[in-house]
């Protein structure tokens, strides 16, 4: 028996995927245990992408649904609009506020992960400097390379043209700087003017770009010209908070001292989802001083669900009872020898890692160009032999796996990649 679905007797439209194209290589997932999935055949796969960056705490952990089914038996769902609240989505946000270590910080709940989170701090961004009487200020700076999600914000801010240029503009004052150039931050905000510039966006490892860490002193040369131009910093934390880079944030771990986090995935490993904006004490005063006038009129439905804050914060307590984020740590080091190899393949031109339980494995230029198709046949290679991995940006294979990996299911992914390279690259 295949273990494929058809696609013409599937009404489900598959995100990113060629349609056409899809019959035959679609995999049914039905259960996962650890660091593993299984497909409707039982046939299981390692994988190295923690779904998409996120089921941190790995598959099939029971005390997560068990935190679900409590919560939904007392009440599953109410909303959080003007007057009320609930006891997980207060507990949630005062633990976050902890973790991110930003005391008087406040946090904006969003329910459907990354992109909901990064449209709510565009906004914030823009809705604060008005509030504190500075309307001007509307542009928000981000990268090439940066992944910010799909929505409009995240995807006019996106420095992915594959990803974006269909679509753009979509969100009017942005502007775009080269990934790893503080200088070139610096002349934007000159350029657009130093009035004018609300924000800029930063992922402090570019995940879906391709995993770039950041160059030596750039997050810190960035965060600098940002104070100094009083320009709101905004750590994208999508993938690398709770945990990914052996913090609870990145930005703890580079010393950023944001004024907004953006974050989600690894708040509920997504058992369920949910993300949340982290908005500094400062940027959070104007609207929570007494007697304000100012209102963040934003919100959505699901917004501080309650049944989805239940299951994260049984998920923090489960990355702090395990001490995950001490074993990201220690595997990182592990990760990048166990890849590093692969540097010498002919088909390889960079393995990028060292910073968590983050690994990319570009594929050279020339060997793209005489065969575009070589990425996701080696995608396809590396599933043959029971690793789930996929192509970033087009040119590098992602490795970004559960906090509970092992040493040897770390190996079998390094190897799975040295087999699937050869074979699919044989005769280079
Ligand atoms: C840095 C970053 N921001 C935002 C997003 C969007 O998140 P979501 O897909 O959960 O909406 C992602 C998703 O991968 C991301 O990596």
């Amino acid at each position: 028996m295949s273990n494929s679905q058809s696609a013409d007797t599937s009404a489900f439209w598959n995100p990113f995927a060629n349609m056409s194209t899809l019959a035959g290589n679609a995999v049914t997932i039905v259960r996962g245990e650890g660091c593993t999935v299984f497909d409707a055949q039982g046939r299981g796969y390692l994988d190295a992408l923690a779904s998409l960056w996120y089921c941190n705490v790995g598959y099939g952990r029971t005390e997560l649904a068990e935190a679900a089914a409590a919560q939904m038996r007392e009440i599953a769902g109410f909303q959080t609009f003007e007057y009320y609240t609930n006891e997980p989505a207060e507990a949630l946000c005062g633990r976050i506020v902890d973790l991110a270590s930003m005391s008087g910080a406040k946090v904006f709940l969003t329910p459907g992960g990354g992109s909901d989170a990064v449209d709510t701090a565009g906004k914030l961004a823009r809705a604060y400097w008005r509030a504190v009487g500075e309307p001007d200020r509307q542009v928000i700076i981000s990268r090439t390379h940066a992944y910010h999600g799909m929505n409009a914000y995240g995807t006019s801010l996106g420095g992915i043209p594959l990803l974006t240029e269909a679509y753009t503009p979509l969100v009017s004052q942005v502007e775009q700087v080269p990934w790893d150039d503080p200088n070139a931050l610096e002349k934007s905000i000159e350029l657009v003017g130093e009035g004018r510039v609300a924000a800029f966006f930063c992922e402090p490892v570019i995940g879906a770009g391709g995993v770039y860490p950041p160059p030596d002193g750039y997050l810190e040369q960035v965060r600098q010209i940002c104070r100094r131009r009083n320009v709101l910093f905004v750590a994208d934390e999508v993938i690398t908070g709770y945990g990914r880079t052996g913090e609870w944030f990145a930005s703890g771990r580079f010393g950023l001292d944001p004024d907004l986090i953006t974050s989600a995935k690894g708040l509920s490993s997504g058992y369920l989802p949910i993300g949340a904006v982290i908005a500094s004490e400062r940027v959070a005063e104007p609207f929570w001083r007494a007697g304000s006038t100012q209102v963040f009129r934003h919100g959505y439905t699901y917004s501080g669900h309650p049944a989805a804050a239940a299951v994260a914060l049984a998920n923090l307590d489960l990355i702090e009872r395990e001490r995950l984020i001490d074993r990201v740590r220690a595997l990182e080091p592990l990760l990048a020898r166990a890849m590093a190899p692969l540097a010498g393949h002919p088909a390889v031109s960079e393995v990028r890692s060292g910073t968590g339980l983050l690994a990319a494995v570009e594929i050279a230029e020339d060997v793209r160009a005489a065969d575009p198709s070589v990425g996701q046949r080696l995608v396809l290679a590396i599933r043959e032999r029971g690793v789930l991995t996929r192509l970033l940006r087009a040119i590098a294979l992602q490795v970004s796996p559960p906090f509970v990996i092992t040493e040897q299911e770390i190996a079998r992914i390094a190897e799975a990649f040295a087999g699937a390279l050869d074979e699919v690259t044989a005769g280079r």
